[in-house]
């Protein structure tokens, strides 16, 4: 899974879930929409952003191979194919190959840096490594505007990312535009329905990427931009009628967006035949079990076993200071208490959040070198024999929270930043996690979390909490000694989590939060700021 979610559900999703051998309960394909186009991923690492702000056009859009079958794509009749950038030169050996019949389908086809190039040299066009690359801003210079570019200003900025470079259109195709370094950095022949790009509308550095999509999404290929997240939900809520019938269904909810988000879908598909387990570790952040509970059980009126486990987590995690050993003592746990309740349920189905972006990471297998295990802790042992009911395995995490609000989420939980599955226990670092550090640790989590919300900062933070390192320095007090903890501040902005910065958060916000951490909480006595981006550190701390 992404880990951006993270939840007790994590627990269960994702290479754990595949391991396992679990039934998998969803077709691969999805007919969520009349309308589709398709991305062909050529390995760039904006692929994934294409196909999302495709969707922010309105358009249902999917991440596929480049080397899915013509079989396969004719079938779904896709109203567009947008071809990724990637970072292979177009001569390497092991370039991945564009087939042309690719371009002969009858459907229109856009190519985005390397996709450009290689449909460039596929046609006749000249393509070639310049002397020069051409990576970041640059500026492009509309010489026709085409369809591609209609009603677009004649100077505009761009983002570049490249080497091979095309000098001519292949014949037949109209060069539209260039750029500081590229001759040829968009093409278009409107009467085969083929387009170029060299540069990357789908990143914010490009102020008119998202107009250039568009024109090739409504005036192209004829969408009509009218899709959205929520306008799903009927369907989905009919898919997972048809494939739970009147079976039970089983759901480990966490209380974060993803595992909440399916938790509703499904409850309001089949009602009470699910029942959620919520495993309280005693590791959330503060009241958050009583949250879960208040929302799930009183609110929504979904079934809901609230099992208080903190006693047995706390007394399995006694002198553990291994940051994976931790993982794993706590993913075994959880799928012990979970299971444990499971039996007593005799469901056939497990819910599971999965997000598209892990669909895609899952399915790429380009194999990320694991970094920590958290992930995948501990999975579900191969004789748990569920059918998985995943009904967000097709939306990106911004959709779900779109899905959640629609349901009647809060806004307070529809955008509650992610939280780890192992929760505040690898937020202590250097030394055993118990119930002190534990206090200490949440309840300055809860300050900060009170001043940034304060201060309208939020939303804009992936993620902002305290850890606590397990040592003590030496402070003075009320004119006394003292010989307490720090506290560490850590906030990061972030798109996925894969890359993080640091936040640059006010001083004003800082020294109030340094104030009430050392005021408010016994055994705090120093503050301090964790100023280093992802890579090369982690978010968290373990
Ligand atoms: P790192 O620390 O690897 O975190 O930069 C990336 C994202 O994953 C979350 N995270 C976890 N999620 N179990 C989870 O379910 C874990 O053990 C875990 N560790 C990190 C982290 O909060 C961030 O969003």
């Amino acid at each position: 899974m992404s880990g951006a979610e993270a939840t007790a559900a994590g627990h269960l999703e994702g290479d754990a879930a595949v391991e396992m051998g679990v039934a998998g309960g969803a077709a691969a394909d999805s007919d969520l929409t009349a309308q589709e186009v398709l991305v062909l991923d050529f390995g760039g690492q904006y692929s994934q952003l294409i196909a999302r702000r495709v969707r922010e056009c309105g358009v249902y859009s999917e991440l596929l191979p480049h080397d899915i079958s013509l079989d396969a794509l004719r079938e779904r009749k896709p109203n567009g194919i947008i071809l990724s950038g990637g970072p292979a030169s177009v001569y390497a050996d092991d370039a991945p190959e564009l087939r042309p019949e690719l371009l002969e389908l009858g459907v229109p086809v856009m190519g985005i840096c390397y996709g450009m190039q290689a449909m460039a040299l596929k046609l006749g066009g000249r393509v070639e490594q310049a002397p020069v690359g051409e990576f970041g801003r640059s500026n492009l210079h509309v010489r026709e505007h085409g369809t591609l570019l209609r009603d677009l200003p004649d100077e505009q900025q761009c983002w570049m990312s490249h080497r091979d470079t095309v000098y001519e259109p292949p014949p037949g195709f109209v060069a539209l535009a260039s750029s500081d370094e590229s001759p040829v950095a968009a093409f278009e022949s409107a009467e085969r329905q083929l387009y170029g790009i060299q540069f990357h509308p789908e990143v914010v550095h490009t102020p008119y990427g998202t107009d250039v999509l568009k024109r090739f999404l409504y005036d192209v290929c004829g969408a009509d931009g009218l899709w959205s997240a929520a306008s799903v939900i009927d369907e989905q809520i009919a898919r997972i009628r048809e494939q739970v019938g009147d079976g039970k269904v089983i759901c480990g909810l966490s209380g974060g967006v993803d595992s909440s988000v399916a938790a509703l879908l499904v409850h309001k598909a089949v009602g009470d035949q699910l029942t959620c387990v919520f495993v309280d570790h005693g590791m959330m952040r503060k009241n958050e079990a009583e949250q879960v509970v208040a929302v799930f059980r009183d609110n929504f009126h979904v079934p809901l076993i609230h099992v208080d486990a903190a006693d047995i987590f706390l007394q399995r995690l006694e002198g553990v200071t291994d940051p994976e050993q931790k993982r794993k003592t706590i993913g075994d746990q959880f799928i012990r208490t979970f299971e444990a309740e499971a039996s007593t349920l005799d469901a056939k189905f497990l819910v599971q959040g999965t997000l598209y972006s892990d669909v895609i990471e899952s399915g790429a297998g380009h194999g990320a070198a694991m970094i920590k295990s958290h992930h995948n802790v501990g999975g579900l042992p191969e004789d748990m024999d569920f059918s998985l009911v995943e009904p967000l395995r097709w939306l990106f995490k911004d959709e779900v929270r779109a899905v959640g609000a629609e349901l009647g989420m809060a806004e307070n939980l529809v955008w509650r930043q992610p939280f780890p599955g192992p929760g505040l226990a690898i937020r202590i670092v250097g030394g055993e996690v118990n119930r002190e550090r534990l206090d200490v640790v949440r309840e300055a989590d809860a300050i900060l979390q009170d001043e940034i919300r304060k201060a309208g900062l939020y939303r804009e933070l992936w993620q902002s909490f305290c850890v606590l390192p397990a040592i003590k320095s030496v402070g003075v007090q009320g004119d006394e000694r003292s010989y307490a903890y720090p506290i560490v501040i850590r906030a990061v902005t972030s798109d996925d989590a894969m890359t993080a910065d640091w936040a640059r958060l006010p001083y004003d916000l800082l020294e109030t939060v340094s104030k009430r951490l050392i005021n408010e909480i016994r055994g705090v006595n120093r503050v301090a700021l964790d100023i280093s981006s992802k890579p090369p550190a982690t978010i968290e701390w373990e």
